[in-house]
């Protein structure tokens, strides 16, 4: 069952004002007002019901998740396992279609803040992406080049021949429609002469396939150029693997005084690389909670946004946030991202596998142009928020809870504790155990 698209709907039905309705717990829209009210249980039921989540993987999300033995396959001398939250942010509408999006992360307030920027997004129609080919670059490097130039016309007439060698290492690539497609050679200041094979790496992250093609061929590389072949490794700068979203947030929606203040907090970032870093750091903390969950590579991700983010020789703002000839705030997003959905953690880890079952996704281009959606969605979040009450406000709930439990309050004592010093506008440990104490002594 897929109860998440449309027109697949076991029950439950939308009602006319597009609000959703619930019939035995069924959820069938992502808007799920209330749903961070909802006790756990009671949240995870609506998601098995929403991702038609076998018991099994609840039990998975429950914390069952990752083996010890599942753990030493993936990275050397293991000693343990580390847990980390798992949300899911609600309301968002992709292309016309619902979904919920699972997101690891330690950091309180995103999730509720993606959650929110997806509502907000809804009565425009919500996020509507698109994607170029999985295509990533696998870079070999020569040197000891005498004539650079002359080498690199070599190569290029010698491409056939290299493209060829490059897919006789992944037939299976291949037969799933991806491979090396094509090669571009570069000559850097310093006279080296830098061969890209562009492969297109279908439904995989790539780098093994990337790896495996750069070093068969290299011997070629050599012969042609007469150099001398160093590196042979895959660039995180995914130029040509690029995801996209925008969306319309709609003045009467968020108001005019929001649309002016994220239009002016957005060029601050697009001016200043100080701001810019930031800013896209908020970015990321969508992106690589999705890529995170999902088990993909958050480091290659990150790497490729933050180089993406500098691609015109100065690092600036991966958004761009514009008001429209209506005075509606529009958003756009556009940014490398290396993500499968075959091979590594994400067949291994089975919540990344849960989380991709959540999410609904049949591509791993699919699964990029959501996960830029969440990044846009993100960004709009922290924006509306500096540009009007500031941040500090919404964090220091779940915050304040975190440090009465350290404080040594337990059950019902730390809601209590933490609701007092939000009250108090005092969210400190020294104030959590004098709060504690005058609670136990009543
Ligand atoms: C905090 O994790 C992220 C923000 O700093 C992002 C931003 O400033 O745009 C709120």
């Amino acid at each position: 069952m897929d109860a998440g698209r449309e027109g697949d709907v076991p029950s439950g039905t939308n009602d006319p004002k597009g609000e959703y309705v619930m019939v035995v717990g069924v959820a069938m829209t992502s808007e799920l007002k209330g749903f961070y009210q909802l006790p756990l249980e009671e949240r995870l039921k609506i998601v098995k019901e929403f991702a038609a989540l076998s018991e099994k993987e609840v039990e998975i999300l429950r914390g069952r998740g990752l083996e010890l033995d599942q753990a030493q396959r993936m990275i050397e001398n293991v000693i343990g396992t580390f847990e980390l939250p798992f949300g899911v942010a609600v309301n968002f509408l992709i292309n016309g279609r619902d979904y919920l999006i699972p997101m690891v992360i330690e950091e309180p307030s995103v999730v509720a803040a993606a959650s929110n920027a997806a509502k907000s997004a809804r009565p425009s129609g919500g996020f509507f992406t698109s994607s170029t080919d999985p295509v990533m670059i696998g870079q070999i490097q020569v040197v000891n080049v005498i004539n650079p130039f002359v080498a690199r016309l070599q190569l290029l007439e010698k491409k056939k021949e290299i493209i060829d060698v490059a897919n006789a290492q992944d037939p299976v690539l291949v037969k799933f429609g991806g491979g090396c497609r094509d090669m571009e050679v570069r000559v850097l200041e310093n006279g080296m002469v830098i061969t890209h094979l562009l492969v297109d790496c279908r439904d995989a992250m790539g780098a093994n396939a990337v790896n495996t093609m750069v070093e068969a061929v290299a011997p070629l590389i050599e012969e042609i150029t007469g150099g001398r072949v160093y590196l042979r490794i895959l660039s995180n700068l995914a130029k040509y693997r690029l995801a996209r979203a925008r969306v319309k947030y709609l003045r009467e929606v968020i108001g005019e005084e929001t649309v002016d203040g994220i239009v002016e907090a957005y060029e601050f970032a697009r001016a200043d690389p100080f701001r810019a870093a930031t800013h896209n750091k908020g970015i990321m903390n969508g992106v690589s909670a999705v890529v995170l969950a999902t088990g993909n590579d958050t480091r290659a991700v990150e790497a490729g946004a933050h180089a993406y983010a500098s691609i015109s020789g100065r690092y600036t703002s991966l958004t761009h946030w514009e008001k429209d000839e209506t005075g509606n705030l529009v958003g756009s997003i556009e940014m490398p991202m290396a993500v499968g959905l075959v091979g590594g953690a994400t067949k291994s880890h089975p919540v990344a596998q849960v989380a991709v079952k959540i999410l609904q996704v049949k591509t791993a281009q699919e699964l990029g142009e959501v996960i830029a959606a969440v990044g846009l969605a993100q960004n709009c979040a922290a924006l509306r928020a500096l540009a009007t009450v500031g941040i500090q406000k919404g964090h220091m709930k779940l915050h304040a809870k975190n440090i009465a439990q350290m404080a040594g309050a337990t059950g019902d004592l730390i809601e209590k504790v933490a609701s007092q010093m939000v009250k108090e506008g005092k969210v400190r440990s020294d104030r959590a155990e004098e709060i504690l104490k005058e609670l136990k002594g009543k």
